[in-house]
């Protein structure tokens, strides 16, 4: 039977299951990836689950969201983050060396491999043609582990791409077409498998691009075959014996297709405040823009500054536009230095930041108030940028730099002929120097915990109905940004869960937590996509230590279902979606757990009276974990037995 490139990878990996779409798979996984802001939950996990060594091929532990160190919280998580690589195994990739993503692009990432990461853009390495996909620090601690990751089978959508980009239209204007069409939930249980003639007009950065900000369609994951060109960029990066050639089989069937001619698409912008607000480039012409920001894990390779740096030879940004440039990995930034790009980018005003994420969870470089700031970023999210009131649109590098030389958008068809990609250099510096390889047996290593490493909490079994208040009744596309802020204060306390959960749900709603506090067992009522945006756990994690114990929604997104899953959490789904309206804050309502079975309905009682059926999605797998109070303790009981 002839299969497409998602089917083979998942058949080469099938642990248990059988891939018809929607069926619970169990997938053996070949590389795991952490960053520091989800890594230390993930490695206290690791650490509780009395594994001596990981157990996958390659596991990478990246520091790269909260590289500022204010105070003494962030650098005792690295240390404690770099001896817990030394050791079980893990490489450690130091603060400042670069963005997970990217690093893990050009130094890691394998066509073929299966990788799980805790942080929601993992699927940059479908670029590559690997199966990358972000899940909860939990999940990738089971994984590094050697435990089979747990997906539904994904629906395969075939995104057929013709022609080539021409003009100013580039790799970012592909994806951003595609969240406009299909808007942040549009992905939901799929892959978007990349085909077509138009492939080969892409070069893995870009590739990596379109399958970093796949994420925004709310996908399982999204991937390119790997081909040619695949093969010359790991050559390029000294990485020639990781190529193998990865195409679907002539006849190969698909649950959707998706056509695209790439030379139909032009500069396009997301408007705030989601992915998915996307308009035209020209649409915004004569839009005043304060900031300007380039970089992140979507574009911050070498093509992506290089063009930027090309574009600002000889010329200055505007005064009145703050201009941050973030290289994402010290390979792309050797890269500019070397083939002399750099002096264009500090001679043109801007400011050059670290290899890091920085300002696209609000780590410096904040934009001012009711400002407008233009950024090469993958989320626009009231608050992400550490502004509440500003006003943030996603673009690509090209639209950034002319808007950061113009001081406001201008309209593409005045910016004259568009330049060539740059091709990446025939010599590239290597940066292996950087990472720290763990020893061959680092048993005798001491993992050093600061002050900020609380232990982690083990939440008591489901045992009784659950009478609980409900908390808040929250609206539509609620993000993991509402539910647990990203910004300097909280990432400092996301070892410390009962610190961080102060601060649950506070930009929505200041006393949150400490009603939640007030009341024995709590419940969550929300709209639909409940949970969208990033993989971070503690938007479950830290909920649940405040005594949530379910969440009523009219939808979940992916990754912040699974979490809630592995903290002991109910997803319950309306089946009547106007039943929502029955809801208030404050209401006593009680969730008769002990009744719940698998994808069955139940009817959850109300203090007013009336009844409102919920259903679930939750395997009996699932079902167990939640009743177990959560992934550890299911997976603690199932070994001891
Ligand atoms: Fe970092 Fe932002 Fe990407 S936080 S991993 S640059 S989405």
């Amino acid at each position: 039977m002839p299969q497409n490139v998602t089917q083979k990878i998942i058949s080469g990996h099938l642990v248990s299951g059988i891939m018809s779409a929607g069926s619970e798979i169990e997938l053996r996984i070949d590389q795991t990836l952490t960053q520091d802001a989800t890594g230390t939950m993930a490695c206290l996990q690791f650490e509780a689950l009395g594994v001596d060594r990981v157990k996958t091929d390659l596991s990478v532990s990246y520091v790269d969201h909260n590289t500022l160190q204010m105070g003494f919280r962030n650098p005792d998580d690295h240390r404690y983050l770099k001896t817990v690589a030394e050791k079980y195994g893990i490489v450690f990739s130091p603060a400042g060396t670069g963005i997970c993503h990217q690093l893990h692009l050009e130094n890691f990432g394998k066509p073929g491999a299966t990788l799980v990461g805790s942080d929601s853009h993992t699927p940059t390495a479908g670029g590559l043609g690997s199966l990358a996909m972000g899940a909860g620090g939990l999940s990738v601690a089971l994984a590094m582990a050697g435990e089979p990751y747990t997906i539904s089978m994904p629906q395969v959508v075939r995104v057929y791409l013709e022609g080539e980009l021409t003009g100013w239209a580039s790799a970012k204007d592909v994806i951003l077409h595609l969240l406009g069409m299909l808007t942040v939930k549009g992905g939901v249980g799929k892959v978007f498998e990349f085909a077509g003639p138009g492939v080969a007009s892409l070069s893995v950065p870009e590739r990596a691009v379109i399958t970093n900000m796949g994420a925004e369609l709310g996908a399982t994951t999204s991937l390119f075959p790997s081909d040619e060109n695949t093969r010359e960029f790991l050559t390029r990066m000294g990485r020639p014996q990781d190529w193998t050639e990865l195409v679907a089989d002539e006849g190969a069937e698909y649950d959707e297709e998706i056509r695209i001619t790439l030379n139909d698409l032009e500069p396009l912008a997301a408007k705030p405040h989601m992915p998915d607000q996307v308009v035209t480039v020209a649409s915004l012409a004569g839009t005043k823009v304060n900031q300007v920001a380039i970089g992140s894990c979507t574009n911050s390779s070498y093509a992506d500054l290089a063009s930027v740096a090309n574009l600002f030879a000889g010329k200055h940004v505007k005064f009145e536009t703050d201009t941050l440039v973030s290289p994402g990995s010290k390979q792309v930034l050797k890269m500019l230095a070397s083939e002399g790009l750099l002096e264009n980018i500090i001679d043109s005003g801007a400011r050059l930041l670290e290899c890091s994420c920085g300002p696209c969870i609000g780590m410096g470089g904040s934009p001012v108030s009711e400002g407008v700031s233009v950024r090469t970023f993958n989320r626009n999210f009231e608050g992400r940028s550490g502004t509440k009131d500003a006003q943030v649109y996603l673009v690509s590098p090209l639209t950034a730099a002319m808007a950061a030389l113009h001081g406001e958008f201008t309209d593409p068809a005045s910016w004259g002929d568009a330049p060539q990609i740059p091709e990446l250099p025939q010599t590239i510096p290597s940066i292996r120097n950087q990472f720290i390889f763990p020893p061959e047996d680092g048993s005798k290593v001491e993992v050093l915990r600061g002050p900020n490493i609380v232990p982690l909490e083990q939440f008591a079994a489901v045992d009784a109905d659950i009478d609980a208040n409900v908390l808040i009744v929250a609206g539509d596309n609620i993000t993991t940004d509402h539910i647990m802020p990203a910004g300097a204060v909280i990432t400092a306390l996301r070892s410390n869960v009962p610190a961080i959960s102060e601060h649950v749900f506070e930009r929505m709603d200041a006393s949150f937590a400490s009603r939640a506090k007030n009341t024995a067992n709590g419940v969550i009522v929300a709209g639909e996509n409940y949970g969208q945006g990033s993989s971070r756990e503690h938007a479950a994690l830290a909920p649940r230590h405040l005594g949530v114990r379910a969440v009523v929604a009219k939808s979940f997104a992916r990754i912040h279902r699974a979490n809630l899953v592995n903290f002991g959490i109910l997803p319950l789904i309306l089946v009547d979606k106007e039943a929502y309206a029955e809801f208030m804050q404050e209401q006593k309502i009680t969730v008769p757990a002990l009744a719940i079975a698998a994808g069955e309905p139940v009817e959850l009682i109300l203090s007013s009276g009336k009844r409102v059926t919920v259903i679930n999605d939750l395997t009996q797998k699932e079902l167990d974990i939640i009743r177990a109070g959560g992934l550890l303790n299911y997976v603690r009981f199932s070994k001891s037995r």
